[in-house]
């Protein structure tokens, strides 16, 4: 081994057992200053003959930049530990004060000292939270990001293409009855289900194709404790080759399971809705919930009806989903009736009242 190399080799095990800042310049400047052995062989070199002088300047360069890179990676490396025993000593999830505008310029009190002298006048700064709903929604959707959906996302005001005539729903369906659903004067509406987000998704990528779509839907529904005018839903697209309604029964019934616990019961009867063939309404019960005895219906579901997928290819002017060749399945879960469910809500209306003292009890 070259003395060099040695050189280097040491050089490399002092930085690496600095155990501060002092101890790193110390092993700096017996290396890299001015009379440190580094340098001393920058000297040397004047005395070294041709052939030997380009061999040891390259061999010089290797081991001053190893050493000086070595020493500034140490730096940091302190500069992070030091700075984590500081903010050790700091609890950062005190509440901090708000502090009325008028005083707020005021240079004469920081907000931190206020703070500590308890000068009254201040109000402490609340800490949040996240709705029921919404922590209902990111449940939810982190479920079904495991089963390999992705999100899709479409307009909360809609037209009525993508609302009902691409769901094969047509012009004199109850559905579309001003009693029933919010016009805007332009003919657009608010959408009555997150399936219009099915539509957008087809439209935008072909097969296969693996989406949920959580959001606001609207009907002009009477309110009371179980309706609203403003719902939540997520809906659900798979297409594939090969997709059945076992595939659909066996992933609702995971979804389900997973957020209510194994006991969950799942049951799926027949029912009715334009853009599936068959289609499902799904009901549950799980004892482990408060009043889990009863069936309850939770979604709506069914194997995409081909009239929907002849719809999209219009919309695309392609055969891109030629229902000869893909199926798939669709679902929509209402999460108003989930989230009161899972926390034991007994009124729907709760959700929008913003009262703190219901927000509060789910912080
Ligand atoms: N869109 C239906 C509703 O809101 C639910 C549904 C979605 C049904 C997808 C079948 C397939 O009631």
């Amino acid at each position: 081994m070259h003395p060099l190399e040695q050189l280097r080799d040491d050089a490399l095990r002092e930085i690496e057992a600095a155990s501060d800042e002092q101890a790193l310049e110390a092993t700096r400047i017996k290396y890299l200053g001015k009379s440190g052995s580094i340098s001393a062989w920058g000297e040397q070199m004047k005395t070294l003959g041709k052939e030997e002088r380009p061999v040891i300047g390259r061999l010089l360069n290797e081991t001053r930049n190893a050493v000086t890179v070595a020493i500034e990676k140490r730096a940091e490396i302190l500069r992070s530990q030091k700075e984590s025993v500081a903010l050790a000593g700091i609890d950062i999830s005190l509440p901090g004060v708000t502090v009325p505008s008028a005083y707020s310029g005021y240079s004469g009190y920081s907000t931190r000292s206020i703070a500590l002298t308890g000068y009254s006048g201040y109000l402490p700064l609340e800490r949040g939270s996240r709705h029921p709903l919404t922590q209902m929604l990111q449940q939810s959707i982190q479920i079904f990001r495991r089963m390999g959906f992705s999100l899709a996302d479409g307009p909360d005001i809609e037209d009525e293409w993508h609302c009902f005539d691409a769901l094969n729903t047509p012009p004199d369906h109850p559905a579309r009855n001003e009693q029933d659903t919010f016009y805007l004067p332009d003919g657009r509406l608010l959408r009555t289900h997150t399936s219009t987000v099915q539509i957008r998704a087809m439209e935008s990528a072909p097969p296969p194709l693996r989406v949920i779509a959580p959001g606001a839907a609207y009907r002009r529904d009477e309110i009371d404790a179980t309706h609203s005018a403003q719902f939540h839903q997520i809906e659900g697209l798979y297409v594939d080759e090969n997709v059945s309604v076992a595939d659909l029964k066996g992933a609702l019934e995971f979804f389900l399971r997973e957020l209510f616990g194994p006991e969950t019961d799942v049951q799926f009867r027949p029912h009715y809705f334009p853009f599936t063939e068959p289609s499902l309404e799904v009901y549950m019960r799980s004892k482990a919930l408060k009043g889990g005895e009863r069936w309850i219906e939770v979604a709506g579901c069914g194997m995409v009806h081909p009239a929907v997928f002849e719809a999209v290819n219009k919309a695309r002017s392609d055969k891109a989903y030629d229902a000869e060749k893909w199926s798939g399945y669709a679902f929509g879960l209402g999460m108003d009736r989930l989230a009161m469910i899972l926390f034991d809500i007994p009124d729907i209306r709760l959700f929008a009242q913003n009262d703190l003292r219901f927000l509060r009890q789910f912080a």
